[in-house]
């Protein structure tokens, strides 16, 4: 377990994940009953990206100025854009930053719980002991939200079927293992049959090597209406060459919404002139 987010966070990659992340959270919000969001893969919660860099003995390369950089002094962005980067802006305000470049940037945990109602549960599992004691710290004494240092694809058996009866579960594991779809494989197997309705978010890498779509294919669905929203850069030869997120059981309206986001952030970030944004459904409704 060598991954740390802290290197990637506010890049193209989280901008994806995170924008469509403040959808689904929304159309879960359409309706008042209340519902959990289980969080496979945490991270720690929140990022400074003034340290994005440090802590490892390579010399690295922030990622953020192409991701979030890109967009924060932007006034043209489409609704769904716009509404999480509000949220990104007003957590990198509260946080104390006076700059006009982003400093403070909100994990997963965090968006999720910045949009929490009271009603809504909270359950973030991480497997790395430092990152989940500083999760465990960025969420200490939070009503509704639990931490748990185990591992992620656990979550679906312990956490499933909630009580609630209605899940929005994101799994964005670091692709470290070549077993990693195969981990999610059996995890959504689990899900499938513990709340086959409720709503499930993969994040997954697009590269050359491993071409995302037979995984996708592969993945056993139960049937299930998912679709993918995806933004792939210009090829590098090797190495990530995009990066996508599966929705399962969509919620209504997400594949225009999603087509929004994808267009946009192609067009925006700095992703080579053959930059693009596609969203396809992988079973149809
Ligand atoms: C891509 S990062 C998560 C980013 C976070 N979801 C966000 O959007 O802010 C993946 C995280 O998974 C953790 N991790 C790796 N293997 C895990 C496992 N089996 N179970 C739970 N967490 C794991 C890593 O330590 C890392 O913090």
């Amino acid at each position: 377990m060598n991954y740390r987010h802290a290197f990637h966070a506010g890049n193209f990659a989280d901008v994806l994940k995170h924008a469509l992340l403040v959808r689904l959270i929304r159309s879960m919000q359409r309706k008042e009953t209340p519902f959990v969001y289980v969080d496979s893969h945490a991270g720690r919660g929140s990022y400074d990206l003034e340290a994005a860099g440090e802590g490892d003995s390579r010399a690295r390369t922030p990622e953020w100025p192409e991701g979030i950089g890109r967009l924060w002094g932007r006034t043209d962005s489409p609704p769904e854009v716009a509404d999480y980067l509000g949220l990104v802006r007003d957590f990198d305000l509260r946080h104390g930053n006076l700059t006009p470049q982003p400093r403070f940037y909100p994990g997963s945990p965090r968006i999720a719980k910045a949009l929490a109602r009271p009603q809504d549960r909270l359950e973030l599992w991480e497997k790395h002991p430092e990152e989940c004691s500083a999760l465990r710290d960025e969420f200490y004494a939070e009503r509704r939200v639990s931490v748990h240092p185990a591992d992620g694809y656990v979550s679906l058996r312990a956490c499933l079927p909630p009580l609630e009866r209605r899940a929005l579960v994101l799994i964005d594991p670091p692709f470290e293992s070549q077993s990693e779809w195969e981990h999610i494989n059996s995890a959504m197997d689990e899900g499938m049959r513990r709340l086959p309705g409720g709503t499930y978010a993969i994040w997954y890498p697009v590269s050359e090597r491993v071409p995302a779509k037979d995984y996708l294919d592969a993945l056993r669905l139960a049937g299930k209406p998912s679709l993918v929203a995806e933004l792939t850069l210009v090829p590098k030869g090797t190495g990530i060459s995009g990066c996508g997120v599966l929705i399962v059981n969509p919620p209504w309206k997400i594949d225009e919404e999603a087509r929004s986001i994808v267009n946009y952030l192609a067009a925006t970030l700095c992703l080579g002139q053959q930059a693009q944004g596609s969203v396809r459904w992988v079973v149809p409704k």
